[in-house]
């Protein structure tokens, strides 16, 4: 059986391009429901039933574990999802937020994504509750919705000149509300794509103490500890070192996108949702 990676779109990929360095042995799936992304500013039921349907489609296809290689479905799908809609016994469905939160340390934390994220509070009340069980104390969280991050990033326009109007943009509004931040959660997958503007921008304002967290590592080494501790899963995965990748856009249009996030040439297969 396989591991499902899924994501509204191609970020997903950066997280997946980390998980297969860090555990290359498995068969895994990707998909990405290209053809109805963005998911960041879209309602609670659509993304829920969104991210359901490929959730289905992956179990379908043989996977015994699913990722939500995204944010927005992480924070607004995946609790129904587990508590109502798979039988732990034969799928475990996993999201991004929990492990990303998990790495962080600091007390003055910022958190940049989608509207649908930011909405959600997920990244607040999973700090929140960190801090409760270590009796860490309080931080201070602050959050900033990034809307034209993601398009920035589908048109291949994030290293552009006029990506830095947007970069700009957010990280000020940002810091306008917490001037004293010294963790940043890149809270979208897609982000990792915007690092070297945003570290530009941290050197620029004299930040560099600021720790940058990106979820790709983090997700994967979390994932590595999971089937550590989960040897019923594990045995069950098949070892054949591939990947597959489905869409739901046209399979050419997603091959010549995928290129701006991973590094390999990708051959994808188009399905309906
Ligand atoms: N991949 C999504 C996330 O991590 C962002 C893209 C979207 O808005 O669909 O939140």
């Amino acid at each position: 059986m396989k591991i499902g990676v899924f994501d509204s779109g191609y970020g997903g990929l950066t997280i997946l391009e980390k998980i297969r360095q860090l555990l290359p042995v498995y068969d895994y799936l990707y998909l990405g429901d290209n053809a109805r992304a963005p998911y960041g500013s879209r309602s609670f039921e659509v993304i829920y039933r969104y991210t359901l349907q490929a959730v289905r489609h992956l179990e379908a296809e043989g996977c015994r574990l699913i990722i939500l290689a995204c944010n927005t479905a992480s924070a607004k799908a995946l609790r129904s999802i587990q508590q109502h809609d798979i039988d732990p016994a034969r799928l475990r469905v996993l999201g991004v937020i929990r492990p990303t939160v998990e790495a962080v340390n600091g007390h003055h934390i910022g958190v940049l994504a989608t509207q649908g994220t930011v909405q959600s509070q997920s990244y607040v009340l999973e700090l929140e509750k960190q801090w409760q069980k270590a009796n860490a104390g309080t931080a201070m969280i602050t959050q900033q919705a990034c809307p034209m991050w993601v398009p920035l990033i589908e048109s291949g326009e994030h290293l552009s000149d006029g990506a830095d109007y947007f970069v700009d943009k957010y990280l000020s509004e940002l810091w306008q509300k917490d001037p004293l931040l010294d963790t940043l959660i890149l809270g979208c997958t897609h982000y990792p794509l915007l690092l070297p503007k945003i570290e530009a921008w941290i050197r620029a304002h004299g930040l560099r103490h600021v720790q940058i967290v990106e979820q790709g590592d983090i997700v994967a080494q979390s994932l590595k500890d999971y089937l550590l501790r989960h040897r019923d899963i594990d045995d069950v995965l098949s070892r054949g070192g591939t990947c597959r990748y489905l869409t739901s856009e046209q399979a050419d249009k997603f091959n010549q996108s995928a290129g701006i996030f991973l590094n390999t040439p990708v051959s994808a297969e188009h399905i309906e949702l």
